[in-house]
């Protein structure tokens, strides 16, 4: 009986000090307590030697032991079946391998954003064919063949038929909905364009323009600097001052170019806004009473305004990207930089 004690405390202490080791470990350890061969259904074979006085305490004590080593197995068997799987010992449960997403180029992040503010005030979005003829793109917005005012923006012409081109600007748009569309017209029209430029960091012949067009009775000038007021405080920031500066397009009458304070340098003068503090973005101005004219629109009735910017230069600002080519090169090391961005 003595011996047999000493024994059980020395497979107690075994027990007590075994730590899981995997599934096979645990295996080992069931067969060597638990198995029919095993410590435990050997201990419980000696009973028949102990005397019997002492079969009911010793029978005690065993069956207390054999709690303690079923205990302990179930303990490794659990540890062992939350170890990561290996390639033989798949767990189809476990979550799988994450699939890297991309994220928004910095032109879409612009344009949701350009949408959704627009969209607070009332502007639906409306797109035309980036493919254009002449009327859409030039002659109904009052700039006839031969006006010097085309020479502003340097066309891309299709070989096949001289009348089509790629558009120049997104104020094709603005034809294309007045033409199907009576007053009130409210939308914005974000797209991308085509210049016949050299490529540079300032310069690039495609880029993105958004047009917007506000046509109904008593539309003012007024109108138009509050909701372009209203556009860059909500883009930028309430900080964010603006100025219109009288100019000249030939579908708009009067005409202003806007700026805003110079987000790079705060004012101070920098590169962007040519020291100035100023940086231009975007033409605007009041409908031509010809163009309205130009697709059936009585300008004794009603009046509009208009005004056109340039996407990447509003990315310049937002995002503070230098270089126009950035935009269409798909380095993923830039396009990277806005997976947080908004
Ligand atoms: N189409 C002009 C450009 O590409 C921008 C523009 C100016 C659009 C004035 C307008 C406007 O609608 O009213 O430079």
């Amino acid at each position: 009986m003595e011996e047999l004690l000493e024994k059980l405390d020395t497979y107690r202490k075994e027990i007590l000090g075994t730590e899981p080791d995997g599934a096979d470990a645990a295996e080992t350890y069931r067969i060597r307590f638990l198995g029919t061969k095993g410590i435990v259904k050997n201990l419980f074979q000696e009973i028949k030697n102990v005397p019997a006085e002492k079969k009911k305490e010793f029978g005690q004590i065993l069956n207390e032991f054999k709690q303690l080593a079923e205990s302990k197995y179930e303990t490794l068997k659990d540890t062992a079946n939350r170890q990561p799987s290996t390639a033989n010992d798949k767990d189809w449960s476990l979550p799988g391998d994450p699939i890297p997403v991309g994220t928004r180029h910095p032109i879409s992040l612009v344009r949701n954003r350009i949408i959704q503010i627009f969209g607070r005030l009332g502007f639906s979005v409306a797109e035309g064919p980036e493919i254009e003829d002449d009327w859409h793109n030039f002659t109904s917005l009052n700039l006839p063949e031969d006006h010097p005012a085309r020479d502003m923006q340097d066309t891309f012409y299709v070989n096949r038929n001289p009348d089509w081109l790629l558009r120049t600007h997104t104020s094709n748009v603005q034809a294309r909905v007045m033409e199907k569309q009576k007053p009130p017209i409210r939308i914005i029209c974000p797209g991308r364009v085509y210049r016949n430029e050299t490529t540079s960091a300032r310069a690039h012949n495609f880029f993105n323009q958004c047009e917007g067009l506000y046509v109904d009775e008593n539309v003012s000038f007024a109108d138009l600097k509050q909701t372009l007021y209203f556009f860059v405080q909500e883009m930028f920031g309430k900080t964010v001052k603006i100025r219109f500066r009288p100019s000249y397009f030939p579908f708009t009458e009067p005409s202003a170019e806007m700026d805003i304070t110079c987000l790079i340098c705060g004012g101070s003068g920098c590169n962007v806004c040519k020291h100035t503090g100023w940086v231009e973005i975007l033409g605007s101005g009041m409908v031509h009473p010809k163009v309205l004219q130009n697709f059936n629109i009585d300008p004794n009735k009603y009046t509009g305004f208009a005004f056109g910017m340039g996407m990447e230069r509003i990315c310049q600002l937002k995002y503070r990207v230098n270089d126009l080519r950035l935009y269409s090169q798909n380095d993923l090391r830039f396009l990277r930089q806005f997976v947080s961005a908004t």
